[in-house]
């Protein structure tokens, strides 16, 4: 696999081998153009001869609607102090008889249409969730039987906050590239569920949805991966974590009472700030690993977790306004199906044009972040 560097300063261009790090051979760029469309077509080796990107995108939103007033009347908060510190306006629900697996399929199913692919072309399904169906075994194994889909590879990536999503893409691209053809990824959580109520810190911030993309190989791709980015930081575990139930604080009679299982902890303020630093810093190491500009990004679709942290990393990365898609105002902070669900809405709302080039980018507990660019 090769790895494909420019430094544009000095117009030279050069193609190092990845597993012995050696210098292949190099060239005097004499544009820039020719510089970044070298880079683009060579910079994952083989995904050049063919490109790998999303066929297919779907998202689900849970009908029950719950505004910042409704909160109020439950908690000691009011819209203005959401509006002003989140951003957030209302979020979705899920109905008592929903779980995450419904949620999950609901988006699949369209996903899947929109790519127009059936259950049994799918040959593995990744499901990005830190809220899941139940302990064991994985949101993964239910979602390939509700589907009905064949006895595939199929598995969770749960713990990666935010930021599981994203790095689920990662992963795909990876097996689409390695082994196989079509993967389902979802990005799914029901927080509404699992996160304590009573919390005022932290139950408002949060909404319910499902996202899901299908990824594959072809000329006929929705969008094209470019670049992924994606590290962690585990001296940061602290600022955001659910603990109880884990081998480190086992669930017991005395913590269930006090619903300690519900009871997310976080540092707002500290996670606020790494979230600005990692994400800016992700969609910048993308650009560069595409062999693009800053200047050639069309929109982000960032994590939805504070109107505030997007306005931050806008003007780190020198973006406009309407170059950063949101609509958190609308579904709040939807975990790992944030990204996915505001991805398949900019689409659909025609606010990605064709031949774009857009940048996610996303952060969560661990604290880990991944990011991705992609060509419409
Ligand atoms: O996907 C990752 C998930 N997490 C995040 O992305 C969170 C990142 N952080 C944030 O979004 C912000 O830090 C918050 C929105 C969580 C909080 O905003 P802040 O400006 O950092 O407020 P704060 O935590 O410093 O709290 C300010 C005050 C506190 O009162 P005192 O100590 O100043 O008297 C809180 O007790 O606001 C109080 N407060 C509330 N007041 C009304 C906290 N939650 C609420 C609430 N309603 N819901």
């Amino acid at each position: 696999m090769a790895r494909l560097t420019a430094d544009l300063s000095n117009g030279i261009t050069q193609l190092t081998s990845r597993r012995t790090s050696r210098l292949v051979w190099c060239f005097p760029a004499r544009r820039e153009t020719r510089v970044a469309s070298t880079l683009r077509a060579a910079s994952d080796g083989i995904a050049s001869l063919t490109k790998i990107g999303i066929l297919g995108f779907g998202s689900y939103l849970p009908s029950r609607v719950m505004t910042n007033d409704d909160w109020a009347e439950l908690l000691d908060t009011d819209d203005e102090w959401i509006t002003s510190r989140s951003g957030i306006k209302e979020r979705r629900v899920a109905a008592d008889d929903e779980s995450t697996v419904d949620l999950a399929g609901a988006a699949a199913e369209k996903a899947m249409a929109d790519a127009g692919v059936s259950a049994a072309d799918i040959d593995e399904i990744i499901v990005a969730t830190d809220t899941p169906e139940v302990y064991l075994p994985d949101t993964a194994s239910y979602l390939q039987h509700r589907l009905g889909a064949g006895e595939v590879t199929a598995f969770d990536l749960g713990g990666s906050g935010c930021a599981g999503f994203v790095l689920a893409l990662d992963i795909a691209k990876s097996r689409v590239q390695s082994i196989t053809k079509k993967i389902l990824v979802v990005g799914v959580e029901l927080t509404s569920r699992l996160v304590s109520r009573t919390n005022r810190a932290t139950a408002v911030l949060f909404g319910d949805a499902a996202g899901a993309v299908v990824i594959g190989a072809g000329d006929e791709v929705y969008a094209e991966f470019l670049s992924f980015d994606s590290g962690t930081d585990g001296q940061h575990t602290d600022i955001l974590k659910l603990e109880t139930g884990g081998t480190r604080r086992p669930f017991s009679i005395e913590e269930a009472r006090r619903e300690a299982h519900k009871d997310l902890i976080m540092d707002g303020r500290e996670v606020f700030r790494q979230a600005v630093r990692r994400m800016t810093a992700a969609a910048e190491n993308v650009i560069d690993r595409a062999g693009r500009l800053k200047s050639e990004i069309g929109i982000v679709i960032p994590h939805q977790a504070n109107v505030r942290i997007i306005d931050a990393v806008r003007k780190k990365l020198g973006l406009d306004e309407d170059q950063m898609y949101v609509n958190l105002d609308r579904y709040g902070n939807t975990g790992s199906a944030s990204v996915p669900v505001a991805m398949a809405e900019a689409h659909q709302e025609g606010r990605i044009k064709p031949g774009e080039v857009v940048v996610l980018t996303a952060f969560g507990a661990g604290l880990h972040w991944a990011a991705a660019a992609l060509q419409f």
